[in-house]
């Protein structure tokens, strides 16, 4: 189940502080689209609102038929389990386990048997070149490897949008490329559609859609596919 993400009109302030001042944006199943802008200009709150992790001031974000801003906690914990998958700068993997739990946990959280999920995550971990990790515990790889089994785990539920906040934000250069890489390429073969926040123009690069955000507002909005 895919649907397009739509936002109309989303501000977000926090107390007297306006962050986000009218934004609307439709972002279409398996389109992939990169948020930038400088620093502090709202990138992440953006990516917060449109994934149900923070309700915006006034507004609505809507997946499909449900409003997703006008959902309890409850149900909006529902929706992100099942439909969102999130990669962050810092892998944020649990240390205790193997890399093949840490990525079929959110799968089991949402109903999926154990044997299943570790299926699922054994062959993520394959398409992303890491089966040779996968009874490591997170202490035991590097940086991008780590990025990469966060990857596998955001893409485990199956989800229809993954979001990723400054994804290579901890990685060198080249392995930041190799990441995207990977994740554009999984993302495509899954039909997952991938919102990423950076202010990177080569983690940009490899996404269909520039949207960059200023002063609260869309400064720009543009179409890159077939730039590469
Ligand atoms: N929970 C919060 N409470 C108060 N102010 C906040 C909160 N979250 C963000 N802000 C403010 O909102 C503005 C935008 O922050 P945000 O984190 O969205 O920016 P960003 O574009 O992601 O920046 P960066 O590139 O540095 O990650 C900043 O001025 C920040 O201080
Ligand atoms: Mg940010």
């Amino acid at each position: 189940m895919t649907h397009s993400l739509v936002l109309d009109d989303v501000t977000k302030s926090f107390g007297r502080t306006s962050v986000l001042e009218g934004i609307t944006l439709t972002i279409d199943p398996g389109e992939t689209v990169a948020v930038m802008g400088p620093s502090g200009s709202g990138k992440s709150t953006l990516l917060h609102c449109m994934s149900g992790m923070l309700t915006p001031t006034a507004g609505s974000v809507s997946f499909g038929d449900l409003q997703i801003s006008a959902l309890d906690d409850r149900a909006r914990s529902r929706l992100r389990l099942e439909e969102f998958g999130f990669v962050f700068q810092d892998s944020q993997l649990l240390p205790e386990l193997t890399a093949v739990d840490n990525v079929a946990l959110p799968a089991i959280l949402t109903g999926m048997p154990r044997g299943k999920a570790r299926d699922i995550a054994q062959n993520l971990l394959a398409q992303l070149g890491i089966d040779v990790l996968a009874y490591k515990r997170p202490g035991q790889v590097s940086g991008g490897q780590a990025q990469r089994i966060a990857i596998a785990r955001a893409l485990a539920g199956s989800p229809s949008i993954v979001f990723a906040d400054e994804p290579t934000g901890a990685l060198d250069q080249t392995t930041g490329q190799e990441v995207m890489q990977l994740l554009t390429a999984v993302a495509a073969n899954n039909g997952t559609t991938l919102v990423v926040v950076t202010h990177d123009v080569a983690v940009a690069s490899w996404l269909d859609r520039r949207v960059e955000i200023r002063d609260g507002i869309i400064h720009n909005d543009q179409m890159m596919r077939g730039v590469r």
